[in-house]
């Protein structure tokens, strides 16, 4: 079965189906985002483990005990903290590695480097008798975030025909939203498996692994890179395939255009720091910055508490992460099927309402109702879990695969890797920002904390209506001419160059 892809708007539309092969390419490609999510959603989990605490963190585990309890404090540990973060602090390192073996070796070589990374990582902090073999293992596995994180999202905007990018790319942040669940669900079932629970725990992420590292034999490499590197034939027998169309003449051309032009750039790193670099520059540091600064991760953290305190006693902790996670999970469905409908800028302007309203009432209701020991009445606090649940469907079908998606389809060919990995570099500061402040700033800050983060909603809601142009449907080497230099503000960029390439030929 195939779709054909007809032309769209004023950008240039090559012919293209929606072909089986593509599509199998996208799954194997998004495990790489199953991965991710699963650690992302393992270690809280883990570190409230008793028998995990015992082994590595005995004094944490003591103070725990006795811990004087208080609702917005009692999770505040800056060392155990650090195990989380250290995790997206060697994937920030790594994603300048991964962006060299991009560009050298190719989107698909470094997909498999990553899947080592993470089967060397998961062997060694499942199977960890001490400390340090914890935390390398959590550095390996931050290795392999950093290069799938890389690799996987520019692979699935070059190889998806431009009508349909979005989508095929908001499949990497579905399978995100899958390994969060699947970790939460994980955590519950192995928290009563006494004394290695834990193991099983982290040793999960060794499955989608094994599927990534034989998956990618199986997969093609992008034309774009295989042209990059003069593989020119079979980069136009690869697009054949991926296309399903014999006539790719003209896409085939404007991907040779664009990689003549990218072999002119000696440093892509100057070249990123250039005024015609700027548009997809600023826009895929900020969403970076944005997107952490919803408060996704610290939302997603409370949501226990939040769901315990209405009364789901025991079973609290499975409930509402399954809960949120299914919603998390179905509502990036949506995001799928409307990302290249209504396009880009809806979703985000959208959201950002939608995520304001969510955050302003949780904060009144919190402020008003919640004493630092007492707990919430039945009827706000369910009220407040109603709203956690409205505000994970709009982060997920908004910034948080789009935080993905337009980074990766943004940069020219010359400096796609390099910009994209500090795109990936920017997130996981950030999400380590969020992942070592946030409990202590919800201990300081208390409700306060949603308020600071409806604030950020504003400015990333002003930010992307007047910064973020529409890429819907445009191809992936053509966003200068049918994007940059139509804006309003961003067209400044790109007359700037030309001024400048017109003085340089006439000199
Ligand atoms: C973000 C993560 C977040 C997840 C939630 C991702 O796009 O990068 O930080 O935890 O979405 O689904």
């Amino acid at each position: 079965m195939a779709v054909v892809i007809s032309s769209n708007g004023n950008s240039k539309a090559f012919d293209a189906k929606m072909t089986v092969y593509v599509f199998i390419c996208v799954i194997i490609a998004a495990v790489g985002g199953l991965i991710f999510g699963y650690d992302i959603g393992i270690s809280g989990g883990v570190t409230a483990m008793d028998d995990f605490l015992k082994e590595f963190f005995p004094s944490v585990y003591e103070r725990k005990k006795h811990a004087h309890e208080n609702n917005y404090c009692k999770y505040d540990n800056q060392f155990l903290q650090l195990f989380t973060s250290s995790l997206y602090l060697a994937a920030l390192v790594a994603s300048f590695f991964a962006s060299a073996t991009c560009s050298k070796l190719g989107r698909r070589p470094t997909m498999q480097l990553a899947s080592i990374f993470f089967l060397i990582g998961v062997g060694l902090a499942a199977g960890a008798v001490n400390i340090y073999m914890l935390i390398i293992g959590r550095i390996l596995l931050g290795f392999g975030v950093g290069f799938g994180n890389q690799a996987v999202p520019l692979f699935l905007s070059e190889i998806a025909p431009a009508r349909l990018r979005g989508g095929l790319n908001i499949v990497f942040q579905l399978m995100v939203t899958i390994g969060i669940l699947i970790a939460n669900i994980v955590n519950y079932f192995t928290s009563s498996i006494h004394p290695y629970g834990w193991r099983i725990a982290l040793g999960g992420a060794g499955v989608p692994a094994l599927i990534l590292l034989f998956g990618s034999l199986l997969i093609c490499e992008t034309p774009t890179s295989l042209i990059e590197r003069n593989k020119t034939k079979e980069g136009k027998e690869t697009l054949k395939k991926i296309r399903g169309v014999e006539d790719v003449d003209e896409e085939y051309e404007s991907i040779v255009h664009a990689c003549d032009f990218a072999r002119q750039v000696k440093d892509p790193y100057t070249k990123l720091m250039k005024p015609a670099s700027r548009p997809p520059f600023v826009i895929g540091m900020l969403l970076q910055f944005f997107q952490q600064f919803t408060g996704i991760n610290a939302i997603m953290f409370y949501a226990p508490v939040l769901f315990q305190t209405v009364g789901f006693g025991n079973d609290a902790a499975l409930l509402s992460a399954v809960i949120t996670g299914t919603i998390n999970v179905l509502s990036t469905f949506v995001g799928i099927f409307l990302v290249d409908k209504t396009g880009r800028r809806f979703l985000l302007l959208q959201s950002s309402v939608h995520m304001l309203v969510c955050q302003l009432v949780i904060g009144i209701i919190l402020a008003k109702d919640l004493d630092v020991t007492g707990t919430l009445g039945r009827p706000q606090a369910l009220v407040v879990v109603i709203f956690v649940c409205v505000y994970v469907m709009g982060f997920a079908w908004s910034w948080g695969p789009l935080g993905w998606l337009i980074p990766s389809e943004t940069f020219p060919v010359e400096t796609r890797t390099e910009g994209f990995a500090l795109a990936v570099s920017c997130n996981m500061f950030f999400t380590f920002v969020i992942a070592q402040a946030f409990l202590s700033m919800l201990c300081g800050m208390k409700s306060g904390i949603f308020f600071f983060f409806s604030g950020w909603i504003v400015v990333m809601g002003l930010f992307a209506l007047f910064f973020v142009p529409e890429t819907k449907g445009v191809a992936i080497d053509d966003m200068r001419d049918s994007v940059w230099k139509l804006h309003w503000y961003w067209k400044r960029f790109m007359l700037e160059e030309d001024e400048h390439d017109v003085e340089k030929r006439t000199d």
